[in-house]
C-alpha cells in the first residue's frame, strides 16, 4: 500500500510552533515515524508539506492512480478551504483527516472542518499517533 502523508500550512514548524499544543517533535521526525510505520507494515509513505493551498490541491490531484490513500492534516485550511474539499471529492483516492491537537478543546473556529465531509473519517487529539492510526485503518480495511 502506498500512502501520501499530506500536511498543510505551518506544520513545517512542528517542534518550534506552540510546543504545548503540538509537541516538541519536528516535521522531519513525523515523516520518519510515518515512513518507519509504513515499512514495518510492508507499505510506503511519501510525505509532502506545503504552506500553499494550490500546492496541496495539486498534490491531491496528482495522487490519483499513484497512491492508495491520503492521510491529510490540512492545518487551518481545514476550517475554510472549500477548494480542498472539492479537490478531495475530485479524485478516487480515499482520505483520512488528521489533527495533532484536539480541535474540539480549543477555539470555537477549530471545531468546524469543511474538509472532513470529503474524507472517510477524522482523527484528532492523538498527536503524531493519529497519522499511524489512520494508516492502520487503511491497512486493515
Ligand atoms: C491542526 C489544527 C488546526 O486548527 C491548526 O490550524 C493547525 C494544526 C492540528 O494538527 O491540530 O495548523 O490541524
Amino acid at each position: 500500500m502506498k500512502f501520501l502523508i499530506l500536511n498543510g500550512p505551518n506544520l513545517n514548524l512542528l517542534g518550534q510552533r506552540e510546543p504545548g499544543v503540538y509537541g516538541t517533535d519536528s516535521y522531519d521526525a513525523l515523516c520518519q515515524l510515518a515512513q518507519k510505520h509504513a515499512q514495518e507494515n510492508n507499505a510506503q509513505a511519501d510525505c509532502f508539506q506545503s504552506n500553499y493551498e494550490g500546492a496541496l490541491i495539486d498534490a491531491i490531484h496528482g495522487a490519483g492512480g499513484v497512491y492508495d490513500a491520503i492521510i491529510f492534516n490540512p492545518g487551518a485550511l481545514t476550517h475554510y478551504s472549500y477548494a480542498l474539499h472539492d479537490a478531495l471529492t475530485s479524485v478516487q483516492v480515499p482520505c483520512v483527516e488528521v489533527h495533532i491537537s484536539n480541535v474540539h478543546k480549543r477555539e470555537e473556529f477549530r471545531r468546524r472542518s469543511v474538509t472532513a465531509p470529503a474524507c472517510v473519517g477524522q482523527i484528532c487529539g492523538l498527536g503524531f499517533q493519529g497519522y499511524l492510526l489512520a494508516m492502520d485503518y487503511f491497512l486493515r480495511a
